[in-house]
């Protein structure tokens, strides 16, 4: 059984890159993210050749997956980042990324963050709010730099067709400015004699339903570019859907492409996708501790929880639950949760799963993207390992946290 182009059932035992992954959890334990490079590196290919006729530049959103040898893998194939802190410029940096090829957004963009940003010379800041405007001119200037190039985000007032949490376009979203605002700048940039205010931002939500409020959204935004000739760039936001559940396939980006490509002919096009390049290159590898039944009910506990995987509890999300060995035996209704002290800490919720026994293994699919990058301390829960999978081998890209790790940034800690 194929579930993409890495990962699969080969002798009924589930595997990476042909590499089982029960022979990689045996060596790291559990739980543990797995990654494929090769399918990040398929994606980002087939991403470009999807957007060829729109000649975007891609900008993966670190926020998706901060791992460094993703960023680094994701940089030799010729990515730019997008970054939302501080914290994430100086992962991208450190994977190697030139300042240049980094946009820095966000919504509350502090001080520091701005100072490091325009010392290091990134390429582009999003810019969200007046104040912010204020910040990157006084710092540009301090900086002695005679020029930042900023994008005004836009608030088209459109809403995503999605969870209302990845809504990031309407009106009463905090993200973005009104048309109005933006266009009392552009009319007097002399207000900010240090930005070079020549592109406009827009990012209507994640995990997008289709692609009417994209476009709804890219028509304000061209009623707005048009009336300012300096405007050259527009970058689109990420958003792309993924398919999270088996059998299903995400839309064709064809008619999209199109669309794009026909009304941003004149334009400099920037991307930010981030789970569309990595949510299926990864997986989280749970084992089971006990099978309980109660109340009607068959709970199988297994030792990751929503500290490792937040997005079924934040969102309902739906993830995939794959047995390591493959089973025939007839399905059961099954409630897979974790450890964590919370009735939220639900993986799964009335899943039709093969009967499953303690010690057996299971692979949480699609968490590749916001599974280790949402992942928290949460009951003094060390971290997981990430395991990068490439060229036929595999090693620990980031290794377990210990319990010594969560304490030692703590003033009071003794080591014993
Ligand atoms: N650009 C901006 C300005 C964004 O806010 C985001 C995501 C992206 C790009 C990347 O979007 P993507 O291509 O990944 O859809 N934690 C949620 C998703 C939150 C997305 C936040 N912003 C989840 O687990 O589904």
């Amino acid at each position: 059984m194929v579930i993409n182009s890495s990962i699969r059932y080969q002798r009924e035992r589930l595997t990476i890159d042909d590499i089982d992954l029960e022979s990689i959890v045996n060596e790291v334990g559990t739980p543990a993210y797995v990654y494929s490079l090769a399918r990040i590196r398929d994606n980002f290919s087939c991403l470009n050749a999807a957007l060829a006729p729109v000649h975007a530049r891609l900008h993966f959103s670190v926020k998706a997956n901060g791992n460094l040898d993703v960023l680094r893998t994701l940089k030799e194939v010729g990515a730019g980042f997008d970054c939302v802190s501080g914290g994430e410029i100086f992962r991208a940096l450190n994977a190697g990324a030139a300042a240049k090829d980094i946009v820095f957004a966000g919504v509350g963009k502090t001080c520091s963050e701005i100072e490091y940003a325009v010392g290091r010379g990134v390429g582009w800041i999003n810019a969200e709010n007046l104040g912010e405007l204020a910040h990157i001119d006084a710092i540009a200037a301090e900086a002695d730099r005679q020029s930042v190039k900023v994008a005004l985000r836009l608030n088209p007032q459109v809403t995503a067709n999605t969870h209302p949490y990845m809504a990031t376009g309407h009106g009463a979203a905090k993200f973005g400015l009104t048309s109005d605002v933006i266009r009392q700048n552009l009319n007097a940039p002399e207000r900010y004699p240090r930005l070079d205010m020549t592109g406009i931002h827009m990012h209507v939500g994640s995990q997008l339903g289709d692609s009417k409020s994209t476009l709804a959204a890219l028509d304000k935004l061209l009623a707005l570019a048009r009336d300012f000739p300096q405007i050259k760039t527009i970058n689109l936001g990420g958003g792309l859907p993924v398919a999270y559940h088996l059998g299903e396939t995400p839309p064709s980006l064809a008619p999209l492409a199109a669309e794009l490509a026909r009304r941003l002919n004149p334009y400099t096009v920037l991307l930010e996708p981030g789970r569309s390049l990595v949510a299926d290159a990864g997986v989280l590898v749970a084992d089971v501790l006990y099978v309980k039944r109660q109340a009607g009910q068959t709970f199988v506990i297994v030792d990751a929880s929503m500290a490792e995987l937040i997005r079924p509890a934040l969102y309902g999300a739906h993830h995939e639950i794959m047995p390591l060995r493959k089973t025939n035996g007839e399905t059961v209704t099954t409630q897979v949760v974790g450890p964590v002290c919370e009735s939220a800490d639900v993986l799964a919720r009335d899943r039709d799963l093969p009967p499953l026994a303690p010690g057996d293994k299971i692979a949480l699919m699609m968490a590749g993207a916001y599974g280790m990058t949402m992942a928290s301390n949460y009951n003094a829960r060390p971290r997981p390992p990430e395991v990068v999978v490439d060229g036929g081998r595999w090693w620990v890209s980031r290794r377990r946290e210990t319990i010594e790790d969560m304490l030692i940034v703590e003033a009071s800690f003794r080591r014993s």
